[in-house]
């Protein structure tokens, strides 16, 4: 079953409340009104309820099944804004800059979750991945016993794909950290193959990527990938992970035999671990233009609840689609 169909069929067996914090953008507004119409999810659109029924009418989607909440008018703003000060005031955060960002529909619908209102939150058509992760970061924080947060994509290969017909590839971390220490490319690693059993079924394969494969190139880089293989052997002893592996010794069988030969991983990695953010955010949109595969994500892992990021240039379908997923990660805290 394509993953798409059978996260939607979990999705609405979790029954969520997922808030869309770009309420008054027409993307999302279209997606708000298919997403409660199919029933993947319970919708909360943020923003003036004015201009976000504006903004439907004028795209014909029904909105009638989302709550509205407006940031300005809220009787919770307040209770918010308090939340936010405890939390921050040990970083300066004062009362009055509290007040401030509670309204901030960004920080609001963050806030929203923490306080227990909201399950998830997928945002981004219109704000940058650092103005949706930023609050996210500093409020939901990580999982007890995750000290990172990071991202995945989940790439379903087309059915004429020549390497693995209509397969799952999961590539981490493509959109999060820029320039991931050993420990931390561990922590993606683990983090990657948990999303990618979660939310695909797959029985995770972890490639740690480099330009060298066991040793055939020294470089400071190099040592690095070395490094994060150890760590993550340590932290994840069960975990079928192996590296530093060149990518043609990852995906393809023969030249893994021949390059790691007796690795239970070269040759059929379906986990795909990039050395740092240049690389994945590049190697994954190459795979979506030049393979024709579909990418889910960025899957923001590692949060104590989760919030995803779009790309701006997101469609209709890509806002309920993350919109899912988030549902599916919500019934998995
Ligand atoms: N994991 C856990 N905590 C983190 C992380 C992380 N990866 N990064 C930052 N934090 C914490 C900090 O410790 C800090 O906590 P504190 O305030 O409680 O002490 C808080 O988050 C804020 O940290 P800042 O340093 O102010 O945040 P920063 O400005 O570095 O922003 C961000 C973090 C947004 C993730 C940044 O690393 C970033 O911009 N990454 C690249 C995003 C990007 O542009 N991706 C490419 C596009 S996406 C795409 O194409 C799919």
């Amino acid at each position: 079953m394509p993953i798409l169909d059978a996260i939607y069929m979990k999705a609405r067996a979790a029954g969520k409340r997922i808030v869309l914090a770009e309420g008054d953008e027409e993307r999302t507004v279209q997606a708000a009104a298919s997403i409660v119409e199919e029933s993947y999810a319970n919708i909360i659109l943020i923003g003036n309820p004015e201009l976000v029924r504006e903004k439907a009418a004028a795209v014909g989607a029904d909105i009638s099944g989302c709550e509205i909440v407006d940031p300005e008018t809220s009787d919770k703003t307040g209770v918010y804004a308090d939340l936010l000060y405890e939390l921050r005031k040990a970083k300066g955060v004062s009362p009055e800059q509290a007040q401030k960002l509670a309204r901030d529909p960004l920080y609001f619908a963050t806030l929203m979750i923490k306080n227990g209102d909201a399950d998830g939150m997928v945002t981004g058509a219109v704000h940058s991945t650092g103005d949706v992760l930023r609050p996210a970061l500093q409020i939901i924080k990580t999982k007890p016993g995750i000290s990172v947060v990071s991202s995945c994509f989940l790439m379903e290969l087309p059915p004429d794909n020549v390497y693995q017909p209509g397969g799952v590839l999961v590539m981490g971390d493509c959109a999060v950290i820029p320039d991931p220490s050993a420990d931390e490319l561990a922590a993606i690693a683990i983090a990657s193959a948990e999303t990618g059993k979660a939310l695909a079924g797959i029985d995770p394969k972890v490639a740690m990527l480099s330009f060298s494969t066991k040793g055939s190139a020294k470089h400071e880089r190099v040592t690095k990938v070395q490094q994060a293989v150890a760590k993550a052997k340590e932290l994840a002893p069960d975990l079928k992970l192996d590296g530093e592996l060149q990518a043609d010794a990852a995906l393809v069988e023969a030249v893994g035999k021949l390059k790691s030969p007796g690795s239970d991983v070269a040759g059929q990695a379906n986990v795909l671990i990039f050395p740092d953010l240049g690389v994945g955010n590049i190697g994954y949109k190459l795979v979506q233009r030049l393979a024709g595969a579909e990418a889910y994500g960025p899957i923001i892992q590692g949060l104590a609840k989760p919030v995803n990021d779009l790309s701006r240039g997101c469609s209709v379908g890509d806002i309920v689609a993350m919109t899912a997923i988030t549902a599916v990660l919500a019934a998995q805290q």
